[in-house]
Formats: structure tokens, sequence, C-alpha cells
């Protein structure tokens, strides 16, 4: 592991990101000058995972506030249309919006004050998805006997995706650390590999045992008796509970209810966006067709082949077990099972 270990921070005067496009072939991190050079890398998913996303925002309107300056209106308001470019870089996980308002509230008050401000919410980072994950951690071992559990999980949700630590993850490494992870069921999670490339180097890392399943594999191990739980994470969560979380995440949820496996989704309260009452209002990205046609530059369709690319998809609260974050349960869905059983 490196040294480095936040995903990504301040040094002066720049943003430094862990390269996520360079995992698991080469660790790398990017120093990154300028609100372009940040929506270019967001875009990229060279940072992406929603906690990561709202730090990004956050960091971008400092990056804007020192090099434009706050002491004119004509100032302030170049730093606020940087700052609403950087707030739609990707529309669906609500962090980076959040981030992007956290930090522009300080704007009045000077770059350093903005700094400031985007750095006690990195430091905050950790914090908060040490609490949601001990939260999601303690009910999942509420509702299990003393045996450790087949955890099936989808994206990438540890530290890659935070600043630090992680949600999903995060709770898989509390397990972890109690002895209670048999092994780690990582999804692959097409078309961009967040589970292979960047799950899988985590758990590697962390030591846990996992094994990498292809998406569709998923609902065919459950049927099996393979998995015990499911945890996942999260990129908006409306106020009743409904989740858009990684594509493929509904099946899975799915899947799950038909085979009554808990379904937990652990977030920060930032990912929660209490203004949508439900899901329906939450926009979903849509990603370029290449993402599909194309394998490592490699051609995988007939050219010009149409594609339909959503990079999330909404899970109702109705297929959930529960949504947790670092204040406790915040809904609940599923009616519960005494005991997960194998
Ligand atoms: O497109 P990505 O890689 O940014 O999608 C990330 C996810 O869907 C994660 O599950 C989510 O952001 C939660 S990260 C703690």
């Amino acid at each position: 592991m490196s040294r480095v270990t936040r995903t990504i921070d301040w040094d002066t005067d720049a943003v430094v990101i862990i390269d996520q496009t360079a995992l698991p072939g080469a660790f790398r991190t990017l120093r990154l000058d300028t609100v372009d050079e940040l929506i270019d890398a967001i875009r990229r998913l060279a940072v992406r995972g929603a906690p990561a996303l709202g730090a990004a925002g956050a960091l971008g309107v400092a990056l804007a506030a020192r090099k434009h300056g706050t002491a004119s209106p004509e100032a302030l308001a170049t730093v606020r249309a940087e700052a609403d470019r950087l707030a739609r870089a990707r529309p669906t996980a609500v962090n980076l919006r959040h981030g992007v308002e956290r930090a522009l509230a300080f704007v009045e008050h000077g770059p350093d004050a903005v700094l400031a401000e985007a750095l006690a919410m990195l430091d905050e980072d950790e914090r908060v998805n040490r609490a949601a994950s001990r939260h999601a951690a303690d009910l999942l071992l509420s509702r299990c006997p003393d045996r450790p559990l087949r955890v099936l999980t989808h994206c990438n949700t540890g530290r890659l995706a935070t600043v630090a630590w992680g949600t999903a993850l995060g709770t898989i490494r509390h397990l972890h650390a109690e002895g209670r992870i048999d092994v780690v069921l990582a999804d692959e999670t097409r078309p961009l590999l967040q589970g292979s490339r960047l799950t899988a180097w985590e758990l590697a890392d962390a030591g846990i045992p996992y094994r990498v399943l292809p998406d569709s594999a998923a609902a065919s191990a459950m049927a099996r008796g393979m998995v015990d739980c499911v945890v996942v994470g999260a990129d908006r969560v409306a106020a009743n509970g409904d989740t858009a979380n990684k594509i493929g995440t509904y099946g899975l949820a799915v899947a799950a209810a038909r085979h009554d496996l808990p379904f937990v989704v652990v977030a920060t309260e930032s990912t929660v966006d209490r203004k949508l009452p439900d899901g329906s209002g939450i926009v979903v990205e849509e990603r370029a067709g290449e993402e599909i046609t194309h394998v490592a530059g490699v051609a995988v369709a007939p050219e010009g082949t149409p594609v339909f690319n959503p990079a999330f998809d909404v899970t109702p609260v109705e297929l959930l077990t529960a949504v947790v974050t670092e204040h406790g349960v915040l809904a609940e869905g599923r009616p519960r099972k005494p005991a997960l059983g194998r």
C-alpha cells in the first residue's frame, strides 16, 4: 500500500487524487491545478464514488477561489460560475453538489475560509463513514447467528470511493476485524469494472478473503446458497429511502428479495437528498456508448451499435432491508427475518 492514505486531498495549491483509472495495474497520484482538470478527472472517473465526489466539489471551489480571488463582485461571480460547472460534472451523486455548496457558503469570507471548510469536510469523511458502516455491521450482526458471513457487494464503496475507510466496504472491514467475514463476493461491476479493478484491490490490500464474480452470476450465487447478505453503497437516497446506486443494484435487490436475503444500503447523510420525496426525481447519468461497445479500446460490438448505458439505477425502498447512515437506520423496507439461513 502506498503511503498516500487519502483518495483525495489538498497539497500546496492543488487537488491531489489517487488515479483510479490506473488501478489495479499502477498506483499513481494526479495533481489537478484547475477546475477544468478536476472536472475532466471526475468525468473520466479518475476520482469517483459519492463521498469522494463531495470532497472533490468542495476542494474544487477552493481551487477556484484561490485562482480568481473573492475580493470583487466580478471575482465572486467567476468563482460561482466555476462552482456551478463543477457541480454539473456528474448528475447523480448528490454529494458533489453538496460539497460545492458547502464550500461556496464561505466564499465571501475569502479563499482561506473556503479551503478550511473543504478540509474540514475531508476530516469528517472518515469519521462519518466509520459511524455509518458501524451501524450497518451491527445491524447485520444482530440478525446473524455466530458464524462468519458470505457478503455480496457491488461496485466500489471503499476508501477509494470516499476520502478514507468506505461505506459498504467499511462495513465489511468492521466485520472482518471482528472475525465475521467468511468471504466477500465482489461483483465485477460492468462496464467499468469498479468491482474487479478497485474493490478486489482494496480487499486484497486489507487481507480480506474475496472472490470476484460476473454481475450476471450474482442471482445464481444466491440461488445456490452461496450468499448470506448483500451490502451496497449509494449515490443518492431520497427522503423515503429509495436509493440510486451503480447500475445492477436494482437487479441484485430483486434477486435478494426472491431469496429472502438481507440487503443493506450504507451511506452518509451527505448522500441523502431530503428535497426528493422518493426516487422518481433522481437523475440517472447516461454514459458514452463506447464504454459498452469497446473493451480496452478494442471493438466488441459492430460499428455504430446503438447503446443503453445508464451508470446507475434506482431501487425502491420496499426491496431494501434498511438504509443506514451515520445516524442509524434511515429507512426500513422489507420485513425482517429472524436469522440468516445458509
Ligand atoms: O460511477 P461510480 O464509480 O462513481 O459509482 C459509484 C457507486 O455507485 C458507489 O456504489 C457509490 O458512489 C457509493 S460509494 C461509497
